[in-house]
């Protein structure tokens, strides 16, 4: 059930007692284009979902900090704040008390507090509920605190909660879409200057739709993968005597890569960097709103599918499955998002072919006796914000 900031502060009273000081709400993401190319200093444009996770919140004298989750039913979590230490919280609370070790690192302030969380973005999905979770905390004890916090400052705390507190060596993606996101925007970022832009995006004015297909497929091995799939781009740059994959603006020059393997993830990294420029031209074209842009952008997405799936290799078989069913029953275009190895497929449809689309992404998965997929409509939507008072 989606959460509400009633439902949410409902929470907060049966397990601490009293009442929330406010309730902040930080949403989970898609990406329209750009995969694997942040943490190659490349480009990205994300934008935010409607679904978020809420956290109602208050501060607590003393100096611990309190968190439990209607996702976990099982009781809370507690921690004294200057105990923490990476590895000292594990499971879902580790991003929370993350954001709060990465903030008392960059030198603020952090009150003992009581947080509790609420999501409607499923976990496992590829749509960074980890990242909403981060965000929405960082939100919340900063407010608590008086702190004003600037929100590429607040990204690149939530980043190092996830990658130095909870273990997990992602890029700056998902956080920069969670708090840097317009509604009826994608955000264009350029991972290397940290500039944003936001390039206007309104499928539905030009007559499309965004389907978001959640697979609901986890692979093991996606995050030892993921590592792997960073440390192959970094060896390829070092080969090519750059310092990131993202200096590389010619295809050609992978061909200077003797490993086929490194070529190919290079390969994919520089095409998608290429493709998100694309995008961003296509969209902010004096056309944007005429009918051809929505299928040239599709054309886009699947190219990118296929990049991901041949080159890069961090496809999984539903979601080939599904981009495959997907563009048979008309969609313009779709695409695995993501890390990768599960998760989810964003596909762009014209809104007469959605119901044939869904239809036979799901008769696939049944053929296959796949657990079936759980459809979900995307727009895009604002950043994280406050969204209820005590
Ligand atoms: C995950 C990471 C992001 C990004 C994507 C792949 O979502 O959290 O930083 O690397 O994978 O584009």
């Amino acid at each position: 059930m989606s959460p509400s900031p009633g439902a949410v502060r409902e929470l907060f009273r049966a397990r601490f007692g009293g009442s929330a000081d406010g309730v902040w709400l930080a949403p989970g993401r898609a990406n329209l284009m750009g995969e694997h190319t942040d943490y190659n200093e490349g480009f990205v444009l994300p934008f935010a979902l409607g679904q978020g996770i809420m956290a109602a919140a208050a501060r607590r004298a003393g100096r611990r900090l309190v968190l439990c989750s209607a996702q976990s039913p099982d009781g809370v979590v507690s921690f004294v704040l200057d105990d923490l230490e990476p590895g000292r919280v594990t499971g879902w609370a580790a991003y929370p008390a993350g954001v709060a070790w990465a903030l008392i690192s960059a030198g603020y302030e952090v009150p003992g507090a009581c947080l509790a969380f609420d999501s409607d973005v499923p976990a496992g999905a590829g749509l960074s509920s980890s990242a909403a979770l981060e965000c929405a905390t960082a939100l919340a004890l900063t407010s608590l605190a008086g702190l004003s916090v600037d929100r590429r400052e607040l990204a690149a705390i939530a980043r190092r909660a996830e990658n130095e507190f909870a273990g997990v060596p992602t890029g700056i993606m998902d956080q920069s879409a969670s708090l840097l996101s317009r509604s009826g925007h994608a955000l264009l970022l350029d991972c290397r200057s940290l500039e944003t832009a936001q390039v206007p995006f309104d499928p539905a004015a030009s007559g499309a739709r965004l389907l978001l297909i959640n697979t609901r497929a986890r692979h093991e091995l996606s995050a030892g993968q993921y590592g792997q799939r960073r440390a192959e781009c970094e060896r390829a740059a070092r080969l090519l005597g750059v310092p990131s994959l993202r200096y590389l603006t010619d295809v050609a020059d992978v061909g200077r890569l003797a490993d086929p393997v490194l070529r190919r993830r290079a390969r994919h990294v520089v095409t998608d960097d290429q493709r998100v420029l694309e995008v961003v031209a296509l969209l902010r074209s004096p056309e944007s709103s005429d009918r051809h842009v929505y299928p040239e952008i599709g054309r886009l997405l699947t190219q990118a599918h296929v990049s991901l799936r041949d080159d890069f290799e961090v496809s999984w078989p539903e979601a080939d499955v599904a981009v495959d069913a997907a563009l048979a029953a008309g969609a313009l275009g779709a695409r695995m998002i993501g890390g990768g190895f599960g998760g989810s497929v964003l596909a762009l449809v014209r809104p007469a072919a959605a119901g044939a689309v869904r239809a036979a992404v799901a008769e696939a998965f049944a053929r296959r006796s796949w657990t079936g997929p759980v459809f979900l409509d995307a727009a895009p939507s604002a950043s994280a914000r406050r969204v209820a008072l005590g």
